[in-house]
């Protein structure tokens, strides 16, 4: 295990009717806040209106910025900026999924600094300042509510990028299962994807001798495989959605990658497919993690793939190569059975746009740590995922 350091500031008010905390983590930063959303999920669930109800109740003035899209834009970023600036804005509030806490985070630094946000993702700033930021959870996917990290895309450059800082963590997030029962079968299920690989990216790491971050990490993965289908098919089932949800936060807040090298490859590479496609992240990366599986495993990761299959899947073999590709066979029917795409020709992507993602994401770098990947590897990957033939099966 690595040397490491973690502090997680963020209070979390988890369980049924929790927005009665709301006010009083509120009134912490100041009466003016910013309300960020995205859609209308919110007005359609009643959220909103309790929402208001809280600010009523404790006199606090808010602005609103709606609309946020599902792989925030820049420009709804800026939007925000230029409210909070106006306003005098005291806390950035975000209520919903990945999305909107994202464009959040970003509207909160954005609001401390003279440039423009777009300079936190080109590395031309650094963030070191922001206003508080709080969320309301309503989708149980990318951990952003106890995390540092934000992820902005940008349509005039064509680019999706991401970006932390410590002054990002949320100082609090109400999370409430409840709030999920209304989220769709196709976004549970891409969340629960997005959760696991978030899991898959840490478990899977160079670094030997981090046997508690690793069974921790498999209890997380089997929670998933055992939840998952549970909320989809009974979507106000609220152990399930209790489960997933407590499950996504843990697995991106810095717990399970402490003291560890982490992979992020497929992440990397899945952030090309949605910058151009603009389609779900966790739909992308259902379909290229038994690909990058698949493309890593060799003598040296197999031990580690085999840990998976005997550990999540109960495997009993004693040959890792096979006992791996049986995991990697059983991820994929796994996601399958979530209803979740095999292949990128059915999210839309086309074949000539392959080499330029591949180009595009290695230009900063090889990926990857579990096993480094340069341009042809991803190229090669890409190309698998696109074919769409299943190559574990032997
Ligand atoms: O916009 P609304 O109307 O709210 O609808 C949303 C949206 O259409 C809907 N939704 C959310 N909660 C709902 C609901 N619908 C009904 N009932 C509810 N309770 O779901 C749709 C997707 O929402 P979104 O916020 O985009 O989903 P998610 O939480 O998966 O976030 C994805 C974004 O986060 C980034 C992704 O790249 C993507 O841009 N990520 C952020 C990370 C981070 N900050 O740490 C890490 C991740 O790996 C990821 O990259
Ligand atoms: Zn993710």
């Amino acid at each position: 295990m690595l040397n490491f350091n973690i502090h997680v500031p963020t209070r979390i008010h988890f369980g049924r009717g929790k927005i009665e905390d709301l006010g009083k983590e509120l009134l912490t930063y100041g009466n003016k806040v910013l309300l960020v959303y995205g859609g209308g999920s919110i007005k359609r669930s009643g959220l909103y209106d309790q929402v208001l109800q809280v600010f009523q109740n404790n006199d606090i003035t808010h602005v609103e910025l709606s609309g946020v899209q599902p792989n925030p834009r820049i420009s709804s970023v800026r939007q925000g900026v230029e409210l909070c600036k106006k306003h005098g804005i005291d806390l950035v509030l975000a209520i919903g999924g990945g999305s909107t806490i994202d464009c959040a985070k970003i509207i909160a630094a954005g609001a401390s600094y003279d440039g423009d946000a777009w300079d936190f993702f080109t590395r031309k700033a650094k963030i070191n300042y922001a206003l508080p930021i709080g969320t309301v959870l309503t989708l149980a996917a990318t951990g952003s509510e106890m995390n540092p990290n934000a992820v902005i895309s940008n349509d005039d450059t064509k680019e999706k990028l991401g970006t932390g800082s410590p002054v990002l963590i949320p100082r609090f997030s109400i999370l409430d299962p409840e709030y999920s029962f209304t989220v769709p079968p196709e976004q549970t299920a891409a969340g629960t994807a997005d959760i696991m690989s978030h899991v898959f990216e840490q478990y899977f790491s160079p670094t030997s001798g981090t046997f508690i971050q690793d069974r921790l990490a498999e209890a997380m993965l089997k929670t998933c495989i055992h939840y998952g289908p549970i909320a989809i098919a009974q979507p106000d089932n609220y152990e399930a959605r209790a489960n997933l949800m407590w499950t996504g936060s843990l697995a991106l807040n810095g717990l399970l990658g402490a003291g560890k090298r982490t992979d992020w490859a497929t992440h990397d590479i899945e952030h090309e497919i949605s910058a151009l496609y603009d389609v779900t992240h966790g739909l992308g990366l259902a379909v290229l993690t038994p690909y990058w599986m698949h493309y890593v495993l060799d003598e040296q990761t197999a031990p580690r793939l085999a840990e998976y299959a005997r550990n999540v899947w109960e495997i009993e073999e004693s040959d890792d190569i096979i006992a791996a590709q049986t995991a990697i066979k059983k991820t994929a029917e796994f996601f399958k059975s979530l209803n979740l795409a095999g292949n990128l020709k059915e999210i839309g992507v086309q074949q000539e746009h392959l080499t330029e993602m591949a180009e595009k994401v290695t230009s900063r770098g090889p990926l990857g740590a579990f096993k480094k990947l340069e341009y042809q590897d991803v190229l090669n990957i890409l190309q698998m995922a696109y074919d769409g033939s299943k190559p574990w099966i032997t």
